[in-house]
């Protein structure tokens, strides 16, 4: 059968990686002894007021047809919480709701790039970067962060990394799969970039809830930005909400026009349930996802502590997120090699992070989106495994 171009465009390589994933999560559906720390899905439940929330919305007829840029008071809600964070002064008329950050990735991409621009991309970075960038036959231009320098931004490849043809620069901070949270000197060479060139920024801050050491820095708080950044945010990982398919764009309105006439013809507008439910998470439920926090900092802990005494593993410690990277070189195996041959010998299934770009290769992400006692028993099983090897 023959399909339109973009299909090509939009099936990287980075799709095999979950190859190994997929068939970790069809042997625990077979109920096998398999524990998957190869997705980054909170394990946690969504609150129990946000489900009740959502029922009451739904008996209450809110089943029909919404808004395609989302119940205004659901985006008063972000606009408001956006500014108290980032003191960037925004409204209702500066955000649209999309399913999920996904989609507002995607929705930027193909508001804001054409066949022959180029896209500036932090690597390594998320999986579906790729395909995001590509989808309107934009070019990636990846700036590579280097391990000896622990993932950090390398200003001077960033700057070179700008072309006449550079129309945007999209990251994640907090990132996956690394965990880093970009400093305020960084953020700060990034806005300066961006206003220098005339930039886009697109601000992937779906983990902003879970940063464990300093503080969250925003690059819609340097000056000048307004119309630069377009920040990005989601109920998924916050709030235990990642089937709901809620996520959001803080941008300029006249891009908030745009995305919403692309909405229109992909999407149509959010379920009003969905949008009634987040908008109670955001406004009732923060000591839930403070709990969340507590709970995903001691995990990374005690991952840390016990990859630090495996012999051939160097964990690096994240500020942020329910993400690790871990290089495995010193046991002698290609990071491939070592998901494969863990997940056959033990059942633990973790990610070979090449997936998320070359500079990411000998390294594995585990992702800690299990309970404390499934944890334990996954170090126990990789510690019996790297010591066989
Ligand atoms: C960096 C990053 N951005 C975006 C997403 C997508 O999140 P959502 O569920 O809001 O679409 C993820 C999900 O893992 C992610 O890690």
């Amino acid at each position: 059968m023959k399909f339109s171009s973009l299909i090509d465009r939009v099936q990287g390589e980075a799709a095999d990686a979950w190859d190994l994933h997929y068939l970790a999560r069809q042997a625990r559906d077979r109920n096998e002894d398999v524990i998957l720390l190869s997705v980054g899905d909170p394990d946690f439940a969504t609150p129990e007021p946000v489900v009740e929330k959502a029922l009451q919305a739904m008996r209450e007829g809110d089943t029909h047809y919404t808004s395609i840029s989302g119940h205004e008071s659901l985006r008063e809600c972000i606009a408001e919480r956006h500014h108290a964070r980032t003191g960037q002064v925004v409204s209702a008329a500066n955000v649209i709701t999309t399913s999920g950050a996904q989609n507002a990735l995607f929705n930027c991409s193909l508001c804001l790039l054409d066949a022959g621009d180029e896209a500036i991309v932090l690597q390594p970075m998320y999986v579906t970067y790729e395909a995001t960038v590509q989808a309107p036959g934009a070019k990636l231009v990846p700036v590579v962060l280097d391990e000896k320098n622990g993932f950090r931004l390398d200003h001077a490849a960033l700057e070179a990394a700008v072309s006449e043809s550079t129309r945007a620069i999209f990251y994640a901070s907090p990132s996956n799969p690394t965990g880093i949270a970009l400093n305020q000197q960084e953020l700060g060479f990034i806005a300066e970039l961006a206003r220098r060139h005339d930039l886009w920024i697109v601000a992937d801050e779906v983990y902003t809830d879970f940063v464990f050491d300093g503080e969250m820095h925003h690059i819609a708080s340097q000056p000048a930005m307004y119309e630069h950044v377009i920040t990005l945010g989601s109920m998924s990982k916050s709030y235990a909400m990642s089937g709901w398919r809620l996520g959001w764009a803080i941008a300029p309105t006249e891009m908030v026009e745009a995305m919403e006439k692309l909405a229109l013809c992909m999407l149509y507008g959010l379920p009003g349930f969905v949008q009634q439910a987040s908008e109670h998470a955001l406004r009732h439920c923060d000591a839930d996802v403070r709990r969340m926090r507590d709970i995903y900092l001691q995990r990374r802990d005690l991952l840390f502590a016990a990859f630090s005494s495996m012999p051939g593993l160097q964990p690096l410690l994240p500020d942020a997120g329910m993400f690790m990277l871990v290089n495995v070189l010193g046991t002698g195996l290609s990071s491939h090699e070592f998901a494969s041959e863990l997940y056959h010998a033990t059942g633990v299934s973790v990610l070979d992070a090449t997936a998320f770009g070359a500079s990411a290769a000998g390294y594995v992400r585990v992702s800690y989106t299990v309970g404390e006692a499934e944890l334990t028993e996954a170090c126990r099983r990789i510690g019996h495994f790297v010591e066989s090897l």
